[in-house]
């Protein structure tokens, strides 16, 4: 299963993969880091600091102790990729009243370098049989039905006008090493392939779908919301969404114009900005 050329799953980032990261994408300055407990942690730490050269990318070869949403932790093996990019907002256009899309959207661009990947070597006629690659609203992505990268965005309290995406994806992490409860609801480009990636180039791939996806005229266009919609894995699925103060359950019906999340119910369909969602029955 492996190629012939194929790299340790764990191959650190090299100069020159930095330098790669630095003249192929939007990014302005890396702050990388062989070790690390959290990328998100690094960025807010030192967010009051910068102040010059945006996009700032927190890049990691091993993080320790990742954080998912709410009080989730994000496991990444050796050979994951993990990484933050810290934006100053105005200078990317992206106004407050934008920012519960971005996650929609971040997720999107991630879906799209990972189909990149899949493709990768594969003849243009044999692509239909490739994996298809999902968002679980509103900013997972799954493959097979399993979680393959996780996004934390998070607005910096310390400094107006600046927004963290941390996205965490399994690459060369085989969930085989993965703590027990996660081996049957997670996947990793490795075990789905059977090959190691070049982490870099799944990186560059991602800042430059990033890059076309936040920019004003991509942002907030027909086809970011179509291709949320083609790629919803709820769609169609009995899910439950704990709205904290109560909880919601009934059939997914995509994904809406502004975002939303539609849950059809016996008292209609109603749109969702934010709940936690757990799939019932699939
Ligand atoms: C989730 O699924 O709940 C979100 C997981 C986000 C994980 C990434 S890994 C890089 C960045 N640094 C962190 O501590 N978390 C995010």
């Amino acid at each position: 299963m492996s190629s012939p050329n194929q790299i340790s799953n764990n191959c650190p980032f090299t100069p020159a993969d930095l330098d790669r990261v630095r003249t192929e994408t939007f990014i302005e300055r890396i702050d990388f880091h062989q070790q690390i407990g959290s990328t998100n942690d690094r960025a807010l730490a030192i967010n009051h600091a910068v102040d010059e050269k945006f996009p700032l990318l927190v890049l990691t070869d091993s993080q320790t102790a990742g954080r998912g949403r709410g009080a989730n932790q994000w496991w990444a093996g050796s050979g994951a990729l993990t990484f933050s990019v810290l934006l100053a907002t105005e200078a990317a256009a992206l106004p407050m009243e934008r920012w519960p899309q971005v996650s929609l959207t971040v997720g999107l661009a991630v879906c799209e370098a990972l189909e990149e990947s899949l493709a990768r070597g594969v003849p243009e006629t044999s692509r239909d049989s490739l994996p298809a690659v999902q968002l679980k609203w509103p900013n997972d992505v799954y493959i097979e039905d399993r979680k393959i990268c996780g996004i934390l965005v998070e607005a910096p309290t310390d400094r107006q006008g600046r927004l963290l995406l941390g996205i965490g994806i399994n690459v060369n992490n085989s969930l085989a090493d993965a703590p027990e409860e996660l081996q049957s609801t997670a996947t990793s480009l490795l075990d789905l392939t059977g090959r190691t990636e070049s982490r870099t180039d799944v990186l560059i791939q991602t800042l430059k779908q990033l890059a076309d996806r936040l920019q004003p005229a991509g942002f907030w266009n027909e086809t970011v919301r179509a291709g949320w919609r083609r790629r919803c894995w709820l769609t169609g699925k009995s899910i439950q969404i704990d709205l904290s103060v109560r909880q919601a359950t009934g059939i997914c019906r995509g994904i809406d114009e502004q975002g939303a999340l539609l849950l059809e119910s016996d008292d209609g369909v109603e749109a969702h900005f934010a709940g936690v969602i757990t799939v019932v029955d699939r």
